[in-house]
């Protein structure tokens, strides 16, 4: 299997409470188990940023599938590379609510997905590399 890694950044559609960001939570661990994926869900004021890991093929179609989602919008590709390993090999799908500031990385966090909602380089690279970077250590 090739490996990649995608990284996109999206809006959401209002503003989902505690019980609809757990519900999309169950939904992608139960499907993503069943398609060899693995990776990380942040929210964090209305922003989504996520990392998905699987076989090239099953990311485009995952991505086009979670692209026509009416829960966000104005999808961002940040980024869509191989990858000679997982960096999410625990998780089907993590999920960090960063609105409730209980992730260790919080400030690192909050950092990255401002520097991507702006398009900003954190010390010359993409944010999405950073944020990799960040749980890759
Ligand atoms: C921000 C966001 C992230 C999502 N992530 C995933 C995911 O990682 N895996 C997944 O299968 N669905 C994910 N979804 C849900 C899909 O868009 C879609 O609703 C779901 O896969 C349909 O599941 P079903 O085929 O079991 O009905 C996500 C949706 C949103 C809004």
């Amino acid at each position: 299997m090739s490996l990649h890694q995608l990284v996109y950044l999206s809006q959401s559609t209002g503003k989902p409470g505690k019980d609809e960001l757990a519900a999309l939570w169950a939904q992608a661990k139960a499907n993503n188990a069943r398609i060899d994926v693995t990776g990380s869900l942040f929210y964090n004021g209305g922003w989504f940023m996520q990392v998905l890991e699987g076989s090239a093929a099953t990311l485009a179609s995952l991505y086009d599938k979670i692209g026509k989602d009416p829960r966000h919008h104005d999808l961002r590709l940040l980024y869509n590379e191989p990858a000679a390993f997982r960096t999410f090999v625990r998780w089907t799908m993590n999920m960090t609510n960063l609105e409730e500031r209980q992730a260790d990385k919080y400030q690192e966090l909050i950092d990255i997905i401002e520097a991507a909602k702006t398009g900003r380089k954190i010390y010359g690279v993409s944010p999405a590399v950073t944020l990799l970077n960040t749980f890759k250590a």
